[in-house]
């Protein structure tokens, strides 16, 4: 089975074609092409929609062209057209599911509309061995949620953010210090520098809560408060570990107790985390040592499936395939939200 996957729900626009023999276990990648908007939005510290949705239409079609010559096949031999249908950026949505559905119409074949986040889940299952049930800590910039993945397409979420998502804290906390978008990595960074050891007293948001929720929108607003009090440009690094400690000191705490959940109901099993903040070295490295306490499996995907890429709505369409072999309505529109614990799409 060969399926093309387009992903433009952000900033990324990013083609890939994707290959599941019947008597290989695991997927291979043909060709995938991403093409990153971050210097086109750089300047306005974030992701300017319209101008995401301007990007995506002038270059989808020579990506898509790109990807096709790469992956030495030809648009007759793809059994199926997959795109993100959300959620996301409205614009950008539009025009990769758009996209998709004109040539499943062309060449009459399925159309398999994608959830993003079932696809920053599911790649870890493109060349590893991982059952269901599972747990899972999602990261990205616009989600963080704690859920058990019962199926492909059956996930239970047990905790998210009540307000900012994860990766969307660690931007606003690099635009305070004067950095541009993303910032992430930036952080991540600075962190490492850190020599000073300064303890700026960050809080903890719902550190002491029975729940698996999260909220970083209260540590960001102590980050600029510090940097309100005569604050100095020489002790940013220790600002930025202590940010970073702070909300990993969250995930801990949280995973923690959503791992002896699922031990109880499961007894063993995984732990994958997935989404853009799962690059971040530290972040991977004190999830890993709970695993090990915990004895659970660690599993993360490899830094370039960390990112939004379309292998993993490609991917995430192989495994809708393996178990049903309907397409999707080409009636349907794309889903600005659309939560992983209801992902029917009458
Ligand atoms: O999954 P993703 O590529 O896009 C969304 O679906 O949102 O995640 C992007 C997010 C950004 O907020 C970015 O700052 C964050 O992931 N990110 C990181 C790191 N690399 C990317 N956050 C912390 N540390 C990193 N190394
Ligand atoms: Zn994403």
């Amino acid at each position: 089975m060969i399926v093309l996957g387009i992903e433009t729900s952000c900033d990324e626009t990013s083609v890939a074609i994707v290959e599941k023999r019947e008597n290989e276990k695991f997927g291979r990648v043909l060709s995938e092409i991403t093409l990153s908007q971050i210097e086109k939005h750089k300047k306005f510290g974030g992701v300017v929609p319209e101008l995401a949705s301007r990007e995506h239409s002038s270059s989808l079609n020579r990506i898509i062209c790109k990807a096709i010559a790469k992956s030495n096949t030809s648009l007759n031999e793809i059994d199926a057209f997959s795109a993100t249908l959300g959620p996301g950026l409205l614009g950008g949505l539009l025009i990769g599911s758009n996209y998709a559905k004109t040539l499943s119409l062309a060449y009459n074949k399925p159309f398999i509309a994608v959830n993003h986040l079932q696809g920053h889940i599911l790649v870890t299952r493109m060349n590893k061995e991982i059952n269901f049930p599972f747990l899972c800590l999602l990261v990205s910039g616009g989600h963080t949620q704690i859920l058990i993945a019962e199926k492909y397409n059956d996930f239970q979420i047990l905790g998210e953010t009540l307000d900012d998502a994860l990766g969307e804290a660690f931007d606003k906390v690099a635009k305070l210090l004067g950095y541009s978008y993303p910032g992430g990595p930036i952080i991540e960074k600075l962190a490492k520098k850190d020599k000073k050891k300064i303890d700026f007293k960050l809080p903890k948001p719902l550190i002491n809560t029975d729940d698996m929720n999260f909220s970083f929108s209260g540590i960001k607003t102590a980050v600029r408060m510090v940097l309100d009090n005569s604050f100095e440009k020489k002790n940013e690094a220790s600002l930025a570990k202590n940010f970073q400690d702070s909300v990993t000191e969250c995930l801990l705490v949280k995973c923690e107790k959503a791992m002896k959940l699922f031990k109880k109901k499961f007894n063993s099993g995984s732990f994958i985390l997935a989404g853009g903040v799962a690059s971040n070295n530290y972040i991977r490295k004190k999830l890993k040592q709970l695993c090990y306490k915990m004895s659970m499996e660690f599993i993360v995907p490899e830094q370039k499936f960390c990112m939004d890429n379309a292998t993993m709505i490609a991917w995430a369409a192989i495994e809708r395939l393996q178990n049903s072999k309907k397409g999707d309505n080409l009636e349907i529109s794309p889903r600005p939200r659309w939560p992983l614990d209801n992902l029917c799409l009458k």
